[in-house]
């Protein structure tokens, strides 16, 4: 992986200075089964309930599964848990070891290596399942690696991947109304982009990673080499509807996140 794009680089500095999700426990050291546990925890109870049901943990039992960008190795442990057969790759060096060593701590089994989504390294038809959560609009070919879930997966196989929504909350209300025109970050000369890169993902090092979104159309259209894809919308929290959430009932946030949460889960059968 020699002359990196400078996108890559900035990616392998963020998640090696803040790796996916670590900020969500400050109370344990760093590592330890008590942080992992709190991690995952604050993940499928708070931040995002519909995950484990969505996106299937459990229903891949003796699955030969890959997960593209495992980050801290979150997901991937609940595959293990669920039965699959698990590979992790990431192109940051220090996610592979938090994952390898995390696997190690639950006494789970699992094969991990750094690489890039973009060209990985399988041989054709290689998996039953390919996952990946949050890391392909980080990338800059995301066209490219979606060829690359394509070719490794076997005829018949699934990927499930998500890739963040454009016509979200978040997007519309967040980024572009608070920060791009309330904040002036448009009067500044920001673009959309730029701003996506400063504040989506949490950073405390300002590394300012590629952020792309997309609409349920857009992500249809990546996966137009796949025989069925489904899309399905989720993540929105209750802090995000701001002054609105005591208005907001339990019910019509479920259909809110249905409709304009921050997640497009596309899952498509080769
Ligand atoms: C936002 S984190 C998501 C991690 C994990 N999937 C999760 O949900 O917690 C993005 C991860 O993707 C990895 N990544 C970014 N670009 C990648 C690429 N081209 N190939 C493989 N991994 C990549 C980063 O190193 C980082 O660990």
């Amino acid at each position: 992986m020699s002359g990196l794009a400078e996108e890559k680089v900035r990616a392998r500095e963020q998640w090696t200075l803040d790796p996916c999700g670590a900020v969500t426990d400050r109370e344990h050291e760093f590592g330890t089964r008590e942080f992992f546990d709190n991690v995952e925890h604050h993940r499928y109870t708070e931040y995002a309930a519909w995950m484990p049901r969505v996106m299937g943990f459990d229903k891949f039992r003796d699955a030969r599964l890959l997960e593209i960008g495992c980050g801290m190795g979150t997901d991937l442990l609940q595959f293990a848990r669920g039965g699959a057969c698990c590979t992790g790759i990431d192109l940051t060096p220090r996610s592979i070891e938090i994952t390898r060593h995390r696997f190690r701590l639950y006494n789970a089994d699992g094969a991990f290596m750094i690489s890039d989504g973009e060209h990985l390294p399988f041989r054709d038809a290689s998996f039953d399942v390919v996952y990946s959560n949050g890391v392909l609009h980080h990338t800059p070919d995301t066209a490219g690696a979606i060829r690359e879930v394509h070719r490794v997966l076997r005829p018949g196989g699934t990927a499930k991947v998500m890739l963040y929504h454009r016509n979200s909350l978040n997007y519309w209300g967040d980024i572009v109304l608070r920060r791009g025109v309330l904040h002036a970050d448009f009067l500044r000369g920001r673009s959309v982009a730029e701003i996506m890169s400063r504040i989506v993902e949490f950073s405390s090092h300002d590394a300012r990673p590629l952020v792309k979104v997309y609409s349920r159309k857009e992500a249809r259209k990546l996966f137009s080499l796949f025989k069925s894809v489904t899309i399905e919308v989720e993540q929105l929290t209750r802090p995000e509807l701001r002054f609105l959430s005591p208005l907001v009932s339990e019910s019509m946030l479920d259909r809110l996140r249905k409709w304009i949460g921050w997640n497009v889960i596309v899952t498509a059968v080769k």
